[in-house]
């Protein structure tokens, strides 16, 4: 922080930056009151004509230094606007307690809190955050001769709960805390700290159905963790549909009903996926993401093409993501506020249908876009399904956003969400673009 004394500082450099300013336009070097008429004799003898030479070479160098002033001006200019734009900050700030001091607060407390918790919890939570050194020589290869465990910041607003995840028998059995697990990653515990334990197995649990079968066969009971959910068997799953109530991606473990005709059919916001497909090179999409994808249907889809697609899901309401995986289809369960763990430029299709929407704040989206150009190579293909939102945030911030990013349009839809308990103003829109070659 700041104090009076620099600020008044400040405040007199900046007058005498615009009076140095208000010196240059009107004192003796000023452009504008120097009188600089050329004088042209009408008869050109020898003297007048060196005469001529002079006043020409003394106006050139007059010029060149006007020039310099200007640029100099120019500068002086642009000081004084840094200046006011610092003064600008300076006195807001002072105002009322900014979102600097709580983020130089919320460091403090985090770099407390390490320590804090490190200092008076137990060994594995301690395991969890501190650095832990590595062997002589290898510290220029990783810039630092030990490693801090990665874990998301949330972590440590979350002391009780983390320190109840951190508690069990080591190699052991660990706690079937799936729903523990998973709220603190939804609130910013992600990556959540690895543990020294075995988790619970499936009881009874059987191979496999063998692949392709796999890919649309009814899952064995018994390959699906059932514990957080009310569900015991893979007919409930089914049957909930029916239920009264909201669940997450409602239908979609009933593999013989719409799930059977996602993607197939090209139509208003409904793309399918051969036409996706058919926009590039044949051949030319072969892996890629779909954020949020349910129970893996559209990887399956992609599979059948020979594409192979991973797919990000919560279990929220649902296994789903042994689920994905009975399905012979490869699932990561990380949220839509981590960094994608893939490199830079190497996605050929990233999908994502009904998730991504306007419930996520914009500024956590607009890191999402960014990421998931990061990971597409140059001609990937972003295909956003069914973004829900209200009709003027269309227009107004998600369109424009969008382009910002640098995304290409190959294909965009809108229309109104018709479904059951929409409001009248709310809005589908579905998108295909691309990642620019160059
Ligand atoms: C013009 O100025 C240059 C140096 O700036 C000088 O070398 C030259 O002699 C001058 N010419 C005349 C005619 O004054
Ligand atoms: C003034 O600032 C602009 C942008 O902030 C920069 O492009 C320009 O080069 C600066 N000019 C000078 C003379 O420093
Ligand atoms: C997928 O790959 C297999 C083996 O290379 C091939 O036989 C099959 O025709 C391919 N399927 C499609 C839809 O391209
Ligand atoms: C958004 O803009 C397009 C034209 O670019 C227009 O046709 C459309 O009606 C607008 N949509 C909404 C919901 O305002």
């Amino acid at each position: 922080m700041l104090h009076g004394s620099y600020k008044l500082k400040m405040l007199m450099l900046l007058i005498l930056t615009n009076l140095l300013t208000i010196f240059i336009f009107s004192g003796p070097f000023s452009l504008s009151s120097r009188n600089n008429r050329l004088m042209i004799p009408l008869v050109l003898d020898h003297d007048s004509t060196s005469h001529l030479l002079h006043e020409l070479n003394s106006t050139k160098a007059q010029l060149f230094a006007s020039f310099s002033l200007i640029a100099d001006l120019h500068h002086k200019i642009n000081s004084t606007n840094l200046l006011v734009q610092a003064l600008l900050i300076e006195l807001t700030r002072e105002r009322k307690p900014s979102v600097e001091k709580e983020t130089d607060q919320a460091v403090k407390s985090i770099n407390n809190d390490v320590f804090g918790i490190a200092a008076a919890s137990s060994d594995e939570l301690k395991l969890a955050f501190l650095p832990h050194k590595l062997p002589l020589g290898y510290s220029p290869r990783m810039g630092s001769d030990e490693i801090y465990p990665p874990i998301g910041a949330g972590c440590l607003r979350f002391h009780e709960e983390l320190a109840q995840y951190m508690t069990y028998a080591i190699g052991g059995e660990c706690p079937v805390d799936d729903d523990l697990a998973q709220k603190l990653i939804l609130k910013g515990c992600e990556p959540l700290p690895r543990r020294r334990c075995h988790p619970k197995f499936p009881v009874g649990y059987v191979e496999p159905t063998p692949f392709p079968d796999s890919l649309w066969a009814i899952p064995p009971d018994s390959s699906i963790i059932w514990d957080p959910y009310t569900c015991k068997s893979y007919q409930c799953l089914i049957d909930r549909k029916n239920f009264p109530g909201y669940f997450d991606c409602k239908d979609c473990f009933d593999l013989q009903g719409r799930e059977k005709r996602r993607w197939l059919y090209d139509r208003g916001l409904d793309y399918g996926i051969d036409q996706v497909l058919q926009t590039k090179p044949a051949g030319t999409i072969r892996i890629g993401l779909d954020i949020g994808g349910g129970s893996g249907t559209f990887a399956a889809r992609m599979r059948e093409r020979n594409i192979t697609i991973i797919t990000s899901s919560m279990n929220l309401d649902g296994p789903f993501n042994s689920f994905i995986a009975s399905r012979g289809l490869i699932p990561i369960h990380v949220s839509i506020s981590q960094r994608l763990p893939f490199f830079e430029n190497t996605l050929d299709i990233v999908h994502s249908m009904h998730v991504l929407s306007n419930w996520i704040p914009d500024a956590t989206l607009e890191l999402t876009f960014y990421d998931i150009y990061r990971v597409l190579r140059p001609g990937g293909l972003f295909w956003l399904d069914h973004f829900f939102c209200q009709g003027s945030q269309l227009n107004q911030t998600y369109a424009p956003m969008l382009g910002r990013i640098g995304f290409k349009k190959l294909r965009w839809n809108f229309g109104k969400k018709l479904d059951r308990g929409s409001n009248k103003n709310e809005w589908y829109f579905s998108a295909l673009l691309e990642k620019p070659m160059t």
